[in-house]
């Protein structure tokens, strides 16, 4: 299969390429695309090496399936053009997410809403995403009413700008800033842009997004999004209302079964997810799992997941595969 990495030389990009060999993903040639600037340099894969190209150029080679991930101009202006020539494309950027003619993928979750009509497929936000994997075997048992969620986000969601903004600012020195605040030894409330309602659009995304996936917009969802100066996955605080009430011990089995999750919850030997021993895996772990005391119905859980994997590539990988296993690519 030939496949298209838009936007290979980036954060994402280039754990796509990590997962798609990891994964024995079946690539027979790779396309690696990122911009101008980089045209003509080389990537590795598999021991092999690939030369960049520009968007235009990825068209005419023909790719089977392009997994973007060069922001969302990048896919506004070229996923059209690579869907019009017959590839398949899995968009992690948030320009398509919430178009109702284009489905919004998490495997474990809906999967089954892929179709032979889907030529842009939206991979979710990276908060979102590792919520839902969690929320959804609950949901099916006890029906959700509402969900609060506060989120803790590892500065490489914002890309390889804000990493260095991080470094420079402990080495002491001066750069680029991809914050208008200092991250170091600080936190910021603020992720995304601000709407007129107050919220940010990563905390709207959340929302919506979680409603769309889950195919049920009756659950009330609200958000808080914080960036915070860490490296290896984004921590959400997640507080869940529900119809039924609900046993713990069973809870607990819910989660352990539920495929992509692990249950890290052993609090008497100081056993919970941190985003440090998520870093580099496909997984989302969940822990801290208890009854919301002030509140009949009401569970809270931490929920921690490598926002660069799960969040994103491995999750674009998995819906690659999906399709690969439906046919559809
Ligand atoms: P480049 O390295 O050539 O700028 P990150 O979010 O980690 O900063 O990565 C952004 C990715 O998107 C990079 O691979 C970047 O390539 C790519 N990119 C940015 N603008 C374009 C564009 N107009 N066409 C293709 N790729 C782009």
């Amino acid at each position: 299969m030939k496949v298209a990495v838009v936007g290979a030389t980036g954060l994402v990009g280039s754990e796509i390429l990590t997962v798609l060999a990891e994964r024995n993903f079946p690539v027979t040639e790779l396309i690696p695309v990122a911009s101008e600037r980089s045209k003509g340099k080389e990537i590795d894969f598999k021991g092999k090496k690939y030369k960049i190209v520009t968007p235009a150029e990825a068209i005419a080679l023909r790719p089977d399936v392009a997994l973007f991930s060069a922001g969302g101009g990048t896919s506004t202006e070229y996923a059209p053009q690579f869907a019009e020539a017959g590839i398949t494309v899995v968009d992690n950027s948030s320009a398509w997410r919430m178009d109702p003619t284009k489905k919004l993928v998490v495997p474990e979750v809906n999967g089954t809403v892929l179709s032979a009509e889907d030529k842009i497929i939206a991979n979710p936000n990276c908060s979102t995403i590792q919520m839902v994997v969690v929320l959804q075997p609950l949901h099916a048992k006890y029906k959700i009413k509402r969900v609060v969620v506060s989120t803790y986000q590892s500065v490489t969601g914002t890309g390889v700008k804000a990493v260095n903004q991080l470094m420079d600012e402990r080495a002491g020195k001066d750069g680029e800033k991809a914050y208008p605040y200092q991250i170091d030894l600080n936190v910021i409330p603020h992720i995304d842009v601000f709407q007129d309602n107050g919220y940010t659009k990563e905390e709207m995304k959340m929302i919506q997004e979680t409603n769309k996936i889950m195919g049920d917009d009756s659950i009330r969802v609200t958000a808080t999004t914080v960036r915070i100066p860490v490296m290896g996955g984004h921590s959400e605080a997640v507080n869940i209302e529900f119809e039924h009430d609900f046993d713990l011990a069973e809870v607990r089995q819910l989660l352990a079964e539920q495929e992509g999750v692990i249950v890290v919850d052993d609090p008497a030997n100081l056993q919970y997810p941190m985003p440090k021993d998520a870093h580099g895996k496909d997984e989302v772990l969940v822990g801290r799992i208890r009854r919301d005391e002030s509140q009949d119905k009401t569970l809270n859980l931490w929920v921690v997941a490598d926002n660069l994997r799960k969040g994103a590539a491995t999750n674009a990988v998995q819906i690659a595969e999906l399709l690969h296993k439906k046919g559809l690519i």
